[in-house]
């Protein structure tokens, strides 16, 4: 990535540390469990999910399909409610929030990043990226210079008025990462951000989840299929049936960056 802008999110978990183990729970969930009903079959998605995690920890989800990853990120993202369970988000119970409360704690807390990368056809890269912030009411030169420094901080300088469809899927999905990024989220989640990326372009957006998850201390948690991708992640919870059924730290974590640098480069189709 050539272009490293710094973006100002020293509010937000400057002074995470995962080594300490007294690092702030982000998440706990206490014997979480989701069964949907569709007409008389219920499907049991989650068994007794319980799970924490701290301030500054970037976990991976990994888990054959089916076996409740989406299930738990929906419920940790506060886009469903559990059947059963206690869980607590930033010291907050929120098991039992409406519809409403659950939404403005979405656009304060937490940043998503899809596998389809979810934006918005017809507006530009920067509109994207202001959207979650016209939401909280951010003032708009303020919503602007937020935006253009996302941009900027996932090396997207230049394309901000590049629509989706001029835009690379790794460069989509950057514009995704920089939209989740601006209203400085205490938790990032990402389900299978790379399933639609070729192998370099993933690198590049581990790179850029590794970068805020050191420089910036932001919390991050991840579903993929890919162990490679798993380990660079510094900690793997597997998922079995609607369980956990391994949850271990990561010995020898990859470096993205690192990586990068020993990638040949790749110069942008799209460029000047
Ligand atoms: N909205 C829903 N209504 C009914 N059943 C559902 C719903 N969402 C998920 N399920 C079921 O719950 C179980 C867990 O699904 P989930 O989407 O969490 O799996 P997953 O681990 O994310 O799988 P994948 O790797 O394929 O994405 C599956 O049996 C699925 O069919
Ligand atoms: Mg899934």
């Amino acid at each position: 990535m050539s272009t490293v802008a710094e973006i100002d999110l020293s509010t937000e978990a400057k002074h995470a540390d995962v080594e300490t183990p007294l690092a702030r729970p982000v998440i706990q969930l206490d014997h979480i469990h989701k069964i949907y009903t569709m007409g008389d079959v219920e499907v049991h998605a989650l068994r007794g999910v319980s799970l924490t995690i701290r301030e500054g920890e970037f976990v991976a989800i990994m888990g054959a399909s089916g076996s409740g990853k989406s299930t738990m990120m929906n419920i940790i993202g506060c886009l469903d409610r559990p059947s059963r369970g206690a869980y607590i988000l930033d010291g907050q119970d929120v098991s039992e929030l409406s519809k409403d409360e659950r939404a403005d704690i979405r656009n304060r807390k937490i940043g998503f990043v899809f596998q389809g990368f979810n934006l918005l056809s017809r507006t530009s890269a920067l509109e994207n990226v202001e959207l979650p912030m016209l939401y909280a009411g951010v003032e708009g030169a303020e919503r602007r210079r937020r935006a253009l420094d996302a941009l900027a901080s996932v090396g997207l300088a230049g394309r901000e008025q590049n629509h989706p469809n001029q835009l690379s899927g790794g460069q989509q999905q950057r514009v995704a990462v920089a939209r989740a990024l601006v209203n400085q989220p205490a938790l990032i989640l990402a389900d299978e951000p790379t399933g639609n990326l070729d192998s370099r372009t993933s690198v590049e957006v581990m790179e850029i989840f590794q970068r805020l998850n050191r420089e910036h201390g932001i919390t991050l948690i991840l579903v993929t299929h890919e162990p490679d991708i798993a380990e660079y992640a510094k900690r793997i919870i597997v998922f079995k049936d609607g369980r956990i059924k391994r949850d271990e730290l990561v010995a020898d974590q990859r470096d993205a960056a690192e990586e990068l640098r020993n990638l040949p480069e790749i110069v942008d189709e799209e460029e000047d």
